[in-house]
């Protein structure tokens, strides 16, 4: 009896033991798995599509990557993705379409779930370079397509590239391509020798350079409108700017989040960056409120109605 009730007691401890230690794992294991599978099975994206003249989806919200370079840049990527970007932004200038290739292989996405662009830089013009330079960026990206390839500025020989794209284009290699940085007398020019009409126009656009003419003529061609540098950078300290924090606080959203859901109520694609998770998360969060008419007027008045980046002119 004795022996019996000693056993019971050993029996309740243990069992007591690995009750413990289940209750403990249970507690544990969301915790740690939510952070393995975060890196293996990135959340899904709440993040809206828009659709291009050819029928291709792409997410109305992006991740700039330009100045993330080396570890910098594969750690931007990888943490990018893991908080839900899917459409990366890089270009063959940059010098970052290794790190960005790292930073998506990192983050364990499959590539179909990705819209990854590129763009070909202008020192790579001409039919014969655009195919090398295409093939070059394909490599260091470390993938078999581009969702999306621009023609980084209108100079040189940007017809005989927009040939070779549109052939890359013909055979698969490229889902949609476009063009960045061209006005309305650039995009006619080549509209002379295109078969294949652009799918996007990606232009300087913030609240100090609204492209209020732009996004006008893009519409009635069908050319979606995406921004470069939708912070303008950072520039006239756009984060400090008390009418946009006013706006922002109506809503109980910060100036970024202000800037962002103005783009996307234009029916723009913007492509932030940021090298802080933090703000990569917040700048997703924009899709819980909308800018009345006011704000849009009031923004409207912050409009410069020129570049900010006259340096690159
Ligand atoms: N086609 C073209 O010719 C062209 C030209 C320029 C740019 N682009 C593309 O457009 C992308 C975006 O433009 P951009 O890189 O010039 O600049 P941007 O996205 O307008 O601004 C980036 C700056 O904003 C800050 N930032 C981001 N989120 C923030 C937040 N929530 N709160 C406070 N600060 C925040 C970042 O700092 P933290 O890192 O501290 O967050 C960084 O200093 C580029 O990366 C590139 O992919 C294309």
């Amino acid at each position: 009896m004795k022996n019996h009730q000693e056993a019971n007691k050993m029996n309740r401890r243990s069992f007591l033991r690995s009750s413990a230690g289940i209750a403990a794992t249970t507690l544990l294991v969301p915790f740690s798995a939510n952070k393995l599978l975060g890196v293996l099975m990135p959340k899904t994206p709440n993040i809206p599509n828009v659709q291009l003249n050819n029928g291709l989806l792409m997410p109305h919200l992006g991740f700039g990557t330009n100045t993330l370079n080396g570890e910098l840049g594969v750690r931007c990527v990888t943490d990018a993705i893991s908080v839900g970007y899917r459409l990366i932004d890089t270009a063959a200038i940059y010098g970052n379409e290794e790190a960005v290739g790292m930073g998506i292989q990192n983050s364990g996405i499959l590539r179909k779930d990705l819209f990854l662009t590129s763009k070909l830089w202008v020192d790579d013009y001409g039919y014969d370079s655009t195919k090398i330079a295409f093939q070059a960026s394909l490599d260091k990206l470390k993938t078999d397509y581009l969702d999306l390839y621009l023609l980084h500025r209108p100079r040189g020989d940007y017809k005989g590239s927009w040939k070779a794209m549109e052939e890359l284009y013909q055979s698969g290699k490229i889902k949609a391509i476009g063009i960045s940085n061209f006005d309305a007398e650039q995009l006619a020019d080549l509209m002379t020798i295109a078969s294949v009409k652009p799918a996007i126009n990606q232009i300087e656009t913030h609240a100090f350079f609204q492209e209020h003419e732009a996004n006008g003529q893009l519409k009635e061609a069908g050319i979606m409108h995406e921004a470069w540098s939708p912070f303008a950078a950072g520039r006239n300290s756009i984060f400090d700017h008390q009418t946009l924090a006013t706006i922002g606080k109506k809503y109980g959203k910060s100036i970024a989040q202000v800037c962002l859901r103005w783009h996307f109520q234009r029916g723009i694609v913007a492509i932030p960056r940021s090298s802080q998770k933090e703000h990569m998360r917040e700048n997703l969060n924009i899709f819980d409120f909308e800018l009345d008419n006011a704000d849009f007027n009031t923004i409207a008045t912050l409009d410069l109605n020129k570049t900010q980046f006259p340096e690159w002119g």
